[in-house]
């Protein structure tokens, strides 16, 4: 069985027959072609009547009766009412081999980078169902990014699936590009969904480096590309992960973004006419995303771990798309705005604790100082604002009172002259009034009023 399990799988996605149909309605960007009763996610190659022109590959997205639905991956120009359609590959695949490593491609396994075709000629699933649960094993290994504010905070653990989560400009692209050259993964598989493409070449050369390149696959779908192109860029960049699992590697599988691939999901889903149901987003988009998620992880031969970056608008993660991956996703990393502006890279702020897994991160070493930093940080948070207006100094310990401390213990006699009291310091030097029991509080002991928390100059009167 295993023996012949790759001629299985041809027969499986061979077309039997040549499934022909003819253009009739091409409106924004959805294509009606009649009598074509091909599959949904058929490749298919419209033939435009013009001799010199080229054919436009177009996706099968839906269909309505004997009617396909379907949208174009290319410029539409030049299709007419009456064009010829021909399905080409019901079951779409990737092609992919170790020859891929070093280029950019886009998500039809075509070179960007001018070096010529790329020398591949094995096949993968581009839609393959994620491993079942039982089958998988445990996280156990750490995975190092080379990025120390993530080791160090945030460790993450060969078949991880993580969310960077920030608005744009953070430094989202860098981050990701950062790990993705210095990871001790075997290889990087690296999706660009829905970027700006002035943005590629850059990221390619400068972030990636020749030495991070070396070892990785760029998949490109830029945002002006028709959206089944910028789904199946994302779908290609798992698909080759996939592969270099299966061929035993581990894998740093990088995709920016998801949110751009939703929302290229869900322009197909409302040219298939689905009603929207979240925020403009139909239910398919929600069944879909778990589907490519779920596909990283690790397996018997390897693993793929997984980083996905999510934009956000404020610093709310309570958009659709990031509550789905925070469903979806092992953990995740926040970057904050304030931080970033202050020239602090990454910016990361809070990580989720279940990213952070301690059975990963070894030595233990790391775990006590993760722990030590994250204490240090919440007291910094809480003097924040002191430091800010000088009221502490660094070095300086704020002044603080125990709560419950009877109240004659911090009564010192009365030294003759004028009295320090509790309260705004502009009242009038009365004697202290005698202490009253306070309710819910037990006679005799008061808590300290608010206004002694902030350290205040004492008065000449009172030597400490
Ligand atoms: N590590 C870094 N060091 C210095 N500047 C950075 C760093 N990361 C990001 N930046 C700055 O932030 C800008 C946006 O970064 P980018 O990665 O494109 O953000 P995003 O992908 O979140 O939109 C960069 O052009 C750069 O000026
Ligand atoms: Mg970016």
């Amino acid at each position: 069985m295993t023996l012949l399990a790759e001629q299985f799988r041809l027969v499986d996605e061979a077309t039997p027959l040549e499934l022909r149909g003819t253009v009739s309605e091409l409106r924004g960007l959805t294509l009606r072609v009649e009598d074509l009763a091909a599959p949904i996610g058929t490749l298919t190659a419209i033939h435009p009547r013009s001799q010199t022109a080229r054919p436009v590959l177009a996706e099968i997205i839906g269909f309505e009766r004997s009617t396909a639905l379907a949208m174009p991956l290319d410029d539409a120009a030049g299709i007419r009412a009456g064009d010829e359609a021909v399905a080409l590959q019901h079951r779409p695949t990737v092609r992919v081999g170790r020859a891929l490593l070093g280029r950019v491609i886009d998500a039809l396994g075509r070179p960007l980078d001018g070096r010529g075709p790329v020398d591949v000629s094995a096949t993968w699933p581009l839609r393959r169902r994620p491993d079942q649960a039982m089958t998988r094993p445990r996280i156990e290994h750490p995975l190092a990014t080379g990025v120390r504010a993530v080791d160090a905070m945030t460790p993450l653990g060969r078949g991880q699936r993580i969310g960077v989560f920030a608005p744009p400009g953070l430094g989202k692209s860098t981050l990701l590009g950062t790990m993705a050259r210095h990871t001790a993964a075997d290889v990087s598989v690296i999706a660009l969904v829905g970027e700006r493409g002035r943005e590629v070449k850059d990221y390619v050369e400068s972030v990636l480096g020749p030495e991070g390149l070396a070892r990785s696959v760029v998949v490109v779908a830029t945002g002006d590309e028709p959206p089944p192109l910028r789904v199946r860029a994302a779908e290609a960049a798992t698909s080759i992960a996939e592969w270099f699992r299966a061929d035993g590697s581990d894998v740093l599988l990088i995709m920016d973004s998801v949110t751009r691939y939703c929302q290229a999901l869900r322009q197909i889903g409302l040219a298939a006419g689905e009603p929207p149901a979240t925020k403009g987003f139909p239910p398919s988009v929600f069944a879909t995303l778990p589907k490519l998620l779920e596909r990283s992880g690790r397996t018997q031969s390897g693993s793929i771990t997984g980083i996905y970056s999510v934009l956000i608008e404020g610093d709310e993660l309570d958009d659709p798309v990031s509550e789905a991956c925070r469903g979806i996703l092992d953990g995740h990393l926040l970057l904050s705005r304030k931080l970033a502006e202050r020239g602090h890279y990454p910016p990361s702020t809070s990580s989720s604790p279940s990213a952070a897994s301690p059975s990963t991160s070894s030595p233990k070493s790391t775990e006590v100082a993760r722990r030590e930093v994250i204490k240090l940080l919440a007291s910094y948070e809480q003097v924040e604002d002191l430091l800010t207006i000088g009221r502490l100094r660094l070095g300086q310990q704020p002044r603080r009172r125990p709560r419950h401390q009877p109240q004659t213990q911090h009564r010192r006699p009365a030294p003759a002259g004028p009295q320090r009291v509790p309260g705004p310091r502009r009242l009038p030097p009365d004697p202290v009034p005698a202490p009253r029991p306070q309710p819910g509080h037990p006679a005799g002991t008061q808590r300290p009023p608010a206004t002694r928390r902030t350290p205040q100059p004492a008065h000449p009167a009172m030597k400490d």
